[in-house]
């Protein structure tokens, strides 16, 4: 109470003193690494500013230690349909639905980290927000909610929330680019133009599928990656989905228009290089019935119309909304400001940096489909797929993510579940472990469609099983056979000896989708030690629990 009735902020008083012994509490949770950065920078930041500094990741506290904390910070994304991120999950259900602790004595402010592509945009940290709040903590400074270009709005929450907590230090360090030294560099904000060395189609013909091998050049920027990571690829929009948009909004595009951060430019390039212009959010609806007036657009977003919403959005691009709900056509200027910025996309790195030196691979599906009568595709995969020759330049940066790390012995065991594109980091985990000298065992569960045509890397990882480097391989193909059989189906064939690689302290990985397979891989996991370990539901669970917590169990789902 003491510090609230301190020189209010801007009063020049000097507090040097008093600052530095506030103390800031700086609370995240991360899937990607994104809010762990941004945890890691405000903290450096407050420091400067006299505070005195503690980061805590969610998964290694309990709600009940917020107790002690006085100025607190939370950065926290949110993925997919609302989901918390994995390594959160528990601190998030226990402090969202846990017995109620009291925090009368906390100052808060929250950074929420989302994608307004997806319809609980931030909603974790939505939640977190007023839970602290209903939980008697005060808010001492307004949330903010990021979309994908998270930086600007990050930089502005922080300062405002640092300057709310009390009176600054004594010489208040400007937050803006610290990046002076470092504008030369390659990372997210000047991407590198890298060479595309090789590209070659990993499916056989006859299948359904477009699994594309890409090997980058990293030769002279800078840039590094460990095992594990993931590489931003900065795509642009393909001819004809440019093409759409203009037809739909009746403009040639030749017109002018404003670019925020890069200036004027002529509408079709921008279109081309700077926007979102797929995407169909309920933010882009909603800023389209602004300009439209669409009575009709007006009843999908309504609150009670959820589910129309949802079906109308499957499988449309903006341009089909423009011709639906703006027939007549939408202006320029109009246009562009219905738009987010084009994000860049993340791909899991499928080589390893000493296997491979000053490269960098991906392994990439083309997505495309066919809807409402047109083919649809996604941007950065059919950019690699279509855009781009051998030879040609793509825009990359290297993206850590230390939630996704071999173990720090080598010969710890090591349990992979990679199917489909989800194979990609195991070959960076093979290749690192061979290269590292004597490898401890590892297994590697592989599933696709059909043995015959859709067997990625087949080659190496029969000459990793020859070379020792893989231990065991098991492979599940969906469609070779009447019944579908899946990767957890092959974990489940193999629980006993899945359970001893466990007892024995393997690391478990799961890499892949996120909408499915993760979640019954997760459920064969603990089947598996239900059965094998002779234990009920609930000690299997717990079992698994302990795993993720002791960094045993880690994923990269998408
Ligand atoms: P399917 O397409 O025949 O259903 C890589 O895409 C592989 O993952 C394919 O063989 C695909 O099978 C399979 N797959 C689809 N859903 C899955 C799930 N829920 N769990 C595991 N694998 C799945």
């Amino acid at each position: 109470a003491g510090f609230l009735s301190a020189a209010p902020v801007g009063s020049g008083a000097p507090v040097a003193a008093a600052a530095g012994s506030l103390k800031l509490t700086v609370l995240y949770g991360t899937e990607s690494g994104n809010s762990e950065k941004l945890a890691d920078l405000s903290a450096k930041e407050a420091k400067k500013r006299g505070f005195q500094t503690a980061v805590k990741n969610m998964s290694d506290i309990s709600p009940a230690d917020l107790a002690k904390v006085e100025n607190l910070l939370v950065i926290v994304s949110t993925w997919g349909d609302g989901e918390p991120p994995e390594s959160a999950t528990s601190f998030y259900k226990e402090f969202m639905n846990g017995s109620a602790i009291h925090l009368p004595a906390v100052r808060f402010s929250v950074c929420a980290l989302g994608d307004t592509a997806y319809e609980k945009f931030c909603q974790i940290g939505k939640d977190v927000d007023a839970r602290l709040e209903a939980l008697g903590a005060t808010r001492i400074s307004p949330r903010q909610d990021c979309d994908v270009e998270y930086e600007q709005p990050y930089h502005e929450w922080l300062d405002a929330a640092l300057k709310s907590f009390g009176p600054a230090a004594p010489a208040p360090v400007t937050l803006a680019p610290t990046a002076t030294h470092v504008a030369e560099e390659y990372g997210k904000k000047n991407p590198f133009p890298s060479e595309l060395l090789e590209k070659v189609l990993l499916n056989g013909k006859g299948t359904t599928k477009e699994t594309w091998h890409y090997e980058l050049s990293l030769e002279g920027s800078g840039l590094t990656y460990e095992a594990g990571d993931a590489l931003a690829v900065v795509p642009v929009n393909a001819p004809d989905i440019v093409e759409g948009i203009l037809k739909a909004s009746k403009l040639s595009g030749s017109e002018t228009v404003e670019v925020k951060g890069v200036g004027q430019k002529v509408l079709a390039d921008a279109l081309r290089e700077d926007f979102d212009i797929t995407a169909l959010s309920r933010a882009v609806l909603t800023k389209l019935q602004a300009i439209s007036g669409s009575d009709k657009l007006a009843a999908l977003l309504a609150d009670d119309a959820k589910d129309q919403l949802k079906d109308y959005q499957w499988g449309r691009w903006i341009a089909d909304a423009i011709a639906d709900f703006a027939s007549s056509g939408v202006g320029a200027t109009e246009l562009v400001s219905i738009f987010r910025k084009l994000p860049p996309r993340l791909y899991s790195i499928a080589s390893s940096p000493l296997a491979h030196p000053g490269e960098v691979h991906l392994t990439v599906a083309s997505v495309r489909y066919q809807a409402h009568g047109l083919p649809r595709k996604g941007v950065a995969s059919t950019y690699l797929a279509d855009l781009i020759e051998k030879g040609g330049k793509v825009p990359v940066y290297t993206h850590q993510n230390k939630n996704f790390r071999l173990p720090a012995s080598a010969d710890t065991p090591v349990i992979m579940v990679g199917p489909g594109t989800g194979v990609a980091p195991f070959r960076a985990f093979v290749e690192q472990r061979a290269a590292t000298g004597k490898p401890g065992k590892n297994w590697l569960f592989f599933g696709d469609q059909r043995y015959t045509y859709d067997f990625l890397y087949q080659t190496e990882w029969q000459d990793h099983l020859k070379e020792g480097n893989l231990t065991k391989l098991d492979v599940a193909f969906s469609r070779d056979q009447p019944e579908k059989v899946y990767v957890q189906h092959r974990m489940l064939d193999r629980a006993k000896e899945l359970y001893g690689w466990l007892q024995e302290g393997a690391h478990f990985y799961v890499c892949g989708d996120a909408s499915r397979m993760a979640s019954d891989v997760h459920e064969a996991l603990i089947a598996v030690v239900e059965k094998e370990g002779g234990f009920s539901r609930e000690v299997a669970e717990a079992y698994i629990e302990d795993l993720k917590k002791s960094k045993r169990y880690q994923r990269d789902v998408y």
